[in-house]
């Protein structure tokens, strides 16, 4: 028992002695039981744990909700699936140290379910604290038995641990829908933050074995890639730490830290994250996911993108055509597109000239991103020179991203997004009337490499300003923005590379 509760308790002690307001106090941690009436809050008086029935409907559960506002919010549930029909209900630290929920006929409803040696009831403690976390703890070891924030419901709060890293065997961790407002049982959808080669939020449908519903786009290490930026505020109110000390746990907080906020997953399956409004005395929705046509995961099939502001939505990759036109002209967009002319390595003995790229602008990323090793400058040459790699992605918290076999869930944003290259066929490249941009010959003729966008772009350009060489040269990289060359470090670096130019054209320029 730290300090500080030791002077609580004692404070509470010395209040029984002095007068007969001890019941009346309220506490925030308990050993015994808890009847139906009783409740336990927080010391600063944020949170509640106890027993209560949700909007319309007389069945009790222990849980725990926001203690100060006026609109009920439960944020997690015991027996969720295991209602108690009356006033009969206990939450007690049994005999053998757990925290468990029972009714009238002393039926064990729930149970925090870890094995312990020795009968500990006299030395364990449930604490509800200030986060919102309920900690199961031996008062005498001071170590931590169980806590809801590892067992969530369906809500996270900030400093809640939302994902383990998977690299080392840690498992997702879940939040769950409830069926209704009227019932917690675990309804269709969870959402996780899956750490795989990017940290990504997933909803999911548990119905149907677990089909992905919506996804966020990758995380690199300050946003998600497919959250829209409308609000760059929204984005950045989440904050991931990533601590390698508790095996990659990822902890979510929020840039501006109030309690008052959390993400919440809806019965209907859209994750909502609630700020508090003083003002209003309620919740107001700051970000709701997923929110348009195109969040509906695959929406549209295999190398499409969606845009949510064009009708129809759906429209194949440039160098792409619809696999199955009547269908697609109907509507039916699930079938996608496929690759109008193969690619070099596609082809008998390699004729034909050297693949290229369609850069694809503000685009959530579609799902399946692959880690490359390769450096961000040279991300493009890489994934020309395997003949899997169909699209690649570069930027700042990410590396060179790759993908292989099809491109699926993509989707263009208002704002913010990424830069996409599609790996064509060079005759899609040069289709005249989309204005081919080809580098390479006009830059000291050498070999290219295409380079990295957003700073090392700048200080290329300025580099090549400064020697005033090349006005050509120039004026490409203005139009292709985001693609330098640099002739004398790639033909050190890889003089036998049969990419002797990297076309691009760019799909957005008139
Ligand atoms: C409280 O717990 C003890 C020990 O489990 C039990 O004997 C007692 O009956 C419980 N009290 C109530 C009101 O359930
Ligand atoms: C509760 O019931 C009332 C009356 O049937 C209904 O109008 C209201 O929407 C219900 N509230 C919820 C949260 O289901
Ligand atoms: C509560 O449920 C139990 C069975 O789970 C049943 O025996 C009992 O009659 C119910 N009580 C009420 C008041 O509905
Ligand atoms: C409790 O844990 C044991 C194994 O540790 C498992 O067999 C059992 O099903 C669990 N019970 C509940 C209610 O989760
Ligand atoms: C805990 O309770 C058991 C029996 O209920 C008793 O034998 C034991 O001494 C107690 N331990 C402590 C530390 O009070
Ligand atoms: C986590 O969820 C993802 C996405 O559904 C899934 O691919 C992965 O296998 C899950 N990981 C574990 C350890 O269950
Ligand atoms: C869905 O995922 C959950 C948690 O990862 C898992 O327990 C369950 O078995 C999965 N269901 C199916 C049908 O794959
Ligand atoms: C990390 O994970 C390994 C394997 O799952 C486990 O043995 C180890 O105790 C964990 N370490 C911590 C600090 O959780
Ligand atoms: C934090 O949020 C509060 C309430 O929403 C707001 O008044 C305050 O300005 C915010 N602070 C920062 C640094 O954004
Ligand atoms: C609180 O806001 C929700 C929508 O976010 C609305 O449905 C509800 O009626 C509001 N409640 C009050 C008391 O204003
Ligand atoms: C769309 O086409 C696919 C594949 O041909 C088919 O399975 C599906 O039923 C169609 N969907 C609709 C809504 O017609
Ligand atoms: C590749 O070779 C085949 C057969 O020799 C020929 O038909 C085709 O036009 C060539 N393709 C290109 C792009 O040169």
């Amino acid at each position: 028992m730290g300090l500080h509760e030791s002077m609580i308790v004692l404070a509470l002690t010395l209040s029984c002695f002095l007068s007969s307001v001890c019941l009346a106090q309220e506490r925030s941690f308990f050993s015994g039981n808890l009847s139906d009436s009783d409740t336990i809050v927080s010391s600063l008086g944020t949170f509640r744990f106890g027993f209560f029935a949700p909007v319309n409907s007389t069945s009790r559960y222990a849980g725990i909700w926001y203690s100060n506002i006026p609109v009920q919010t439960v944020i997690w549930v015991a027996n969720k699936d295991k209602p108690i029909n009356d006033s009969s209900g206990v939450i007690s630290v049994s005999e053998d140290g757990n925290l468990v929920v029972t009714d009238g006929q002393r039926r064990v409803l729930w149970s925090t379910n870890i094995s312990t040696q020795a009968p500990r009831a006299n030395s364990t403690v449930a604490e509800v604290l200030d986060t919102g976390n309920l900690v199961l703890k031996d008062d005498n070891s001071e170590t931590t038995l169980w806590e809801s924030f590892r067992h969530p419901t369906d809500s996270w709060l900030p400093n809640m641990v939302v994902g383990t890293n998977a690299r080392t065997a840690g498992e997702n961790i879940t939040i769950t829908s409830w069926k209704s407002p009227s019932d917690p049982s675990p309804g269709s959808y969870t959402a996780a933050l899956v750490l795989a080669a990017y940290p990504e939020l997933f909803i999911m449908n548990k119905d149907n074995n677990n089909a992905t519903v919506w996804r966020s786009g990758p995380w690199n290490g300050q946003m998600f890639n497919g959250l829209p930026d409308v609000d760059p505020g929204v984005i950045f109110l989440f904050r991931f730490t990533v601590n390698d000390d508790t095996n990659g746990s990822v902890t979510m907080s929020y840039a501006n830290d109030s309690t008052l906020r959390y993400l919440y997953m809806d019965y209907r399956g859209s994750v909502i994250r609630r700020d508090w409004s003083e003002a209003r005395r309620n919740w107001t929705v700051g970000l709701q996911v997923p929110a348009s046509e195109c969040d509906i995961y695959r929406r549209c099939g295999p190398f499409t993108t969606c845009n949510p502001r064009k009708t129809p939505p759906c429209s194949c990759i440039k160098g792409f055509r619809p696999r199955r036109l009547i269908e697609w002209n109907n509507g039916n967009w699930s079938g996608g597109c496929i690759r109008r002319t193969p690619l070099q390595c596609e082809r008998q003995n390699n004729n034909g000239s050297a693949d290229g790229f369609t850069r694809l602008r503000r685009m959530k990323l579609p799902d399946f991103a692959i880690r490359s090793e390769a450096s961000e400058p040279d991300c493009l040459r890489t994934c020309l020179q395997t003949c899997s790699c169909i699209a690649c992605a570069h930027g700042l918290g990410y590396g060179c991203m790759i993908w292989n076999g099809s491109l699926v869930d993509s989707q263009e944003l208002p704002a913010g997004g990424m830069d996409l290259y599609i790996r064509l066929a060079h005759s899609e490249i040069k289709t005249p009337d989309r204005r081919p941009v080809i580098i390479g010959s006009s830059l000291a003729g050498g070999i290219l490499v295409v380079a990295a966008c957003g700073l090392l772009v700048r200080r290329l350009v300025m580099k090549r300003r400064a020697r005033k060489k090349g006005r050509d040269a120039e004026q490409i990289f203005n139009r292709v923005e985001a693609l330098a060359g640099d002739a004398e470090s790639s033909e050190n670096s890889d003089p036998k590379a049969s990419i002797n130019d990297v076309t691009i054209t760019d799909v957005s320029g008139r």
